[in-house]
């Protein structure tokens, strides 16, 4: 596979072609903050917060590191300003719909965010579907996925597949950036309460 030269907060880096930028700067030593990705399944780019700036012929532009390839002569910046910037208001919206995240505190405190920026709308899930996409792409056993649309999207186990897959695994529940616990409470109610098959 070809090997792409580029330069990644002024340091020489080598990637094979097709690599993300992400795994690239993992490889070179290079930190970009994630909530949405985990090397076993395919990148989502749901989060935004692995933002980073690019130089290419003789433009800017932003892009989420997880999706986006490296290019020969590709000039990255993973922090800046204005990259600063961005996660802080990614990560306020964010904290308004889980408030008690420890990993958004973490972050938020390392990004100057304010965790009272924007109304509360706290649902828990932060829909970077890492407990579905885990599911359904590592497990194959789709027992969760995402249910209603918009604001009130949320995950939802199902229960038939639920009860007979999820007990022996829970694989899922580490993943989640928000709680641990918003997986476990969704599984234990659609259990204890299935869904009427009449309606
Ligand atoms: S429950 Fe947690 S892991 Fe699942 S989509 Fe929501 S935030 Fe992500
Ligand atoms: S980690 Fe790239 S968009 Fe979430």
């Amino acid at each position: 596979m070809r090997e792409i030269l580029f330069q990644m907060d002024g340091k020489d880096v080598k990637a094979a072609e097709g690599t993300s930028v992400l795994s690239a700067a993992r490889s070179a030593g290079i930190h970009i903050p994630t909530l949405c990705h985990d090397d076993r399944l395919e990148p989502y780019g749901a989060c935004r917060l692995c933002t980073v700036e690019l130089e290419a012929r003789g433009g800017k532009r932003f892009v989420a590191a997880c999706l986006y390839p490296v290019e020969q002569g590709l000039v990255v910046r993973t922090r800046s300003e204005r990259i600063d910037r961005i996660r802080k208001l990614i990560l306020e919206l964010l904290l308004a719909h889980a408030p008690c995240s420890p990993q958004l505190e973490d972050l938020s405190r390392e990004y100057g965010a304010d965790r009272d920026r924007f109304e509360k709308e706290a649902q828990f899930c932060i829909h970077c579907g890492l407990c579905v996409r885990y599911c359904a792409e590592v497990k194959k056993k789709n027992a969760v996925g995402f249910v209603e649309r918009g604001i009130t999207k949320a995950i939802g186990f199902v229960p038939e597949v639920a009860s007979v897959e999820c007990n022996g695994c829970k694989e899922c529940f580490p993943l989640c950036p928000t709680s641990y616990l918003q997986a476990a409470f969704v599984l234990t109610e659609a259990l204890a309460f299935p869904p009427d098959p009449k309606g």
